[in-house]
Parts: structure tokens; C-alpha cells; sequence
């Protein structure tokens, strides 16, 4: 299998993670709808049994319990595979969620992590938000806390999330940042213009979260099904799954079904496969609810797109 290091770190990861956001289950503003602890740790085992070597996940993923599947998941395996976590997104007794980027509460929700995950030290723990968009408030705290915590040997690498090129520099200034989570998909690609080119620059990885636009590229999202999401499922609220945006997706989804058939592929497995057809881009995050979605998309750990066909995508795209 083949493996890439992430940024210039020791971590040595396949071309895709496990990403646990949905399997943090309900009961919380950004649930995906009901979803069975069992069938998530079937879907982990998939994964790993298949050969995927990291698991990215949150404090915030259904306010701990994504973590505490994760570690359920995890219990007697033998080859344990890199832990991915974030902090920076807290909830109070009513579960309303904000965010926080000062020292202790940081180290609070550190202590928390490793409990819930059972481990002694997190792989690569990633500050989830900034405070704002383009804001660089709390930044240089926030990250100082992060790099004390890399020394105390709590967390072996340091990363950040959605952050833009101006918060990763201030960041910079203090430790090495490992490694950047952005959004990236077919339909989200705002950071080819500049945060990319500044990750490959500096040397930092690049893990592309929702590589499938949260299920939308998949094939199997339908006009019916997106208007039968149950209440507690986010996507409800997303305009990528709203008109007018929906049915241009939708038929983006026809031309990967069309190129995915020339190699028995699934549109999810042509989606992932362009994410990382950059060299800038180390890596995939993908989502999972059951063990026959991993075996959807698990193609795509060794599925790369010809010239041609990415042309063929991207002529779509400028239509
Ligand atoms: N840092 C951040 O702010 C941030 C934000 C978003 C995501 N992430 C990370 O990135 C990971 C992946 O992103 P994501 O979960 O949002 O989106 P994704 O990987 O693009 O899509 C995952 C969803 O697609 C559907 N799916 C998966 N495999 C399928 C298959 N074979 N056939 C049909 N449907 C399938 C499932 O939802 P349904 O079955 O319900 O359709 C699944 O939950 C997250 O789990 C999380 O770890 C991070």
C-alpha cells in the first residue's frame, strides 16, 4: 500500500483516512440524521482490515461520542492506526457549541480526548476553527498551548483546520505547523489559488476533508432523498444540496459515473481520485456510516485519473 509522509512529520499515511464526523451520531446541530454505534465500528474495522492507516475525528463530532466510538472501535485490535483528533470547538451543558482557542481551554479539551480515546498521546491533534473567518485573534495563544502540549509529549504533531494562509504564517511564527484540513472536492476548490501553493512552500500536508461533498458525489444522492433528510441531518441546511446548486451537482455526478465505468469505479472513487491527483494534496479524508460505504470508495486508495480524464471533468466545470 502505498503511503506518503504528512508534511515533515514521522507519519507515513495511506492516500485515505477514515473520517468519523457522522458516526458521532445525533444530538447535536451538526448530526447526520440517526446513525447505529455498531454499524460504525463495523465500518472502522472495514477500513483498517482494508488497510486505511489513520482515523480523523473531533472532540466536537457528536459532542465526544465520535471519539468514544472510535475507542470502542479500536479496543483489542492489535494494530492500533494513527489517531487524528481537534480541539477548538467546545459546547456547554445545553450542547451549544463555540468556539475557543485560549491556553487551558485547550488543555482541557486535550485531557478530554486522550480519556475518551484511551491513548497516551494523540498522533496529530489539529485546531479545528479559527475564531472568525480571516481573523487572527487568539491565534499566537492558541497555538503557543498547542506546542506546549507537542513538548509534554500529549500530542506527537501539531496541525490546523480551515485555516487561510495569513493564520497558518502567524502560526508558523511560533512552532511547524505538520499539516493543514481544508475543505476540498470538486465543488469546493477555493484553496488552489493560495493556500495550496503556501502548504507546498512550507511543507506542510494537506488533508482534503468531504472529498465526496458530504455524500453529494457519491451516486447515490438523489433530488428524493435530499428532500426526505431527516430533520437532524445538517445537509438539510447546506445550499450545496438546495436548487440551483443541487441539480448542477447531480449532473456532475453523471460525467464521474460515465468515467468511473471505463474502470468498474464508483462516482465516489472518481470524486476522491481527483482530489489527489495534486501533489500538494498528501491525502483524503472520507466518511463512512456502514462497512459497505467504505467498500465504495476504497478504490480510490489506488485509482488515479489519466490527463484526459481530468480535462474531461474540468471542461464540464468551466460549462
Ligand atoms: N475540519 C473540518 O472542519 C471538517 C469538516 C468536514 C469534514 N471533516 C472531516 O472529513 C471527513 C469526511 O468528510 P465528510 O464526512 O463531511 O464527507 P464525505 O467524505 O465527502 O462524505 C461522507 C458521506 O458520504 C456518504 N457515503 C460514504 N460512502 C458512500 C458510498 N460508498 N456510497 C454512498 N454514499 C456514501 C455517507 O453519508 P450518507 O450515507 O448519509 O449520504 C458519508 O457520511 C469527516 O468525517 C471529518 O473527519 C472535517
Amino acid at each position: 500500500m502505498q503511503k506518503r509522509q504528512l508534511g515533515k512529520s514521522d507519519l507515513h499515511i495511506t492516500p485515505i483516512g477514515f473520517g468519523a464526523w457522522a458516526i458521532g451520531g445525533s444530538g447535536w446541530a451538526y448530526a447526520w440524521g440517526h446513525q447505529d454505534d455498531q454499524q460504525s465500528i463495523h465500518s472502522i474495522h472495514r477500513a483498517l482490515d482494508l488497510g486505511i492507516n489513520w482515523i480523523d475525528t473531533a472532540a466536537v463530532y457528536g459532542l465526544g461520542h465520535s471519539e468514544e466510538v472510535v475507542a470502542s472501535a479500536l479496543q483489542g485490535r492489535s494494530n492500533r492506526p494513527y489517531l487524528f483528533t481537534k480541539c477548538s470547538l467546545v459546547w456547554d451543558a445545553k450542547g451549544q457549541v463555540h468556539n475557543e482557542l485560549s491556553p487551558d481551554s485547550i488543555r482541557r479539551e486535550c485531557e478530554a480526548s486522550l480519556r475518551r480515546l484511551k491513548v497516551d498521546a494523540i498522533d496529530l491533534y489539529q485546531v479545528h476553527w479559527p475564531l472568525a473567518e480571516d481573523s487572527l485573534e487568539g491565534i499566537e495563544a492558541g497555538w503557543t498551548a498547542m506546542a506546549e502540549l507537542q513538548r509534554q509529549g500529549k500530542v506527537r504533531w501539531i496541525g490546523v483546520s480551515n485555516f487561510n494562509s495569513k493564520q497558518m504564517a502567524l502560526a508558523q511564527r511560533i512552532a511547524p505547523i505538520t499539516s493543514l484540513q481544508p475543505p476540498y472536492s470538486l465543488i469546493h476548490r477555493d484553496i488552489e489559488a493560495d493556500i495550496l501553493p503556501f502548504c507546498e512552500r512550507n511543507n506542510i500536508g494537506v488533508i482534503g476533508y468531504s472529498p465526496m461533498a458530504s455524500g453529494l458525489l457519491t451516486g447515490s444522492m438523489t433530488r428524493e432523498r435530499v428532500a426526505a433528510f431527516p430533520q437532524d441531518d445538517w445537509r438539510r441546511r447546506s445550499s450545496d444540496f438546495q436548487e440551483p446548486n443541487l441539480s448542477r451537482h447531480l449532473a456532475l455526478v453523471d460525467r464521474l459515473r460515465e468515467i468511473g465505468a471505463r474502470h468498474g469505479r464508483s462516482p465516489a472513487e472518481v470524486a476522491i481520485a481527483w482530489t489527489l491527483r495534486l501533489p500538494a494534496v498528501t491525502a483524503a479524508i472520507v466518511g463512512a456510516r456502514s462497512a459497505e460505504q467504505v467498500q465504495g470508495f476504497i478504490g480510490a486508495m489506488d485509482f488515479r485519473l489519466s490527463p484526459t480524464e481530468q480535462k474531461e471533468i474540468e471542461d464540464f466545470l468551466r460549462q
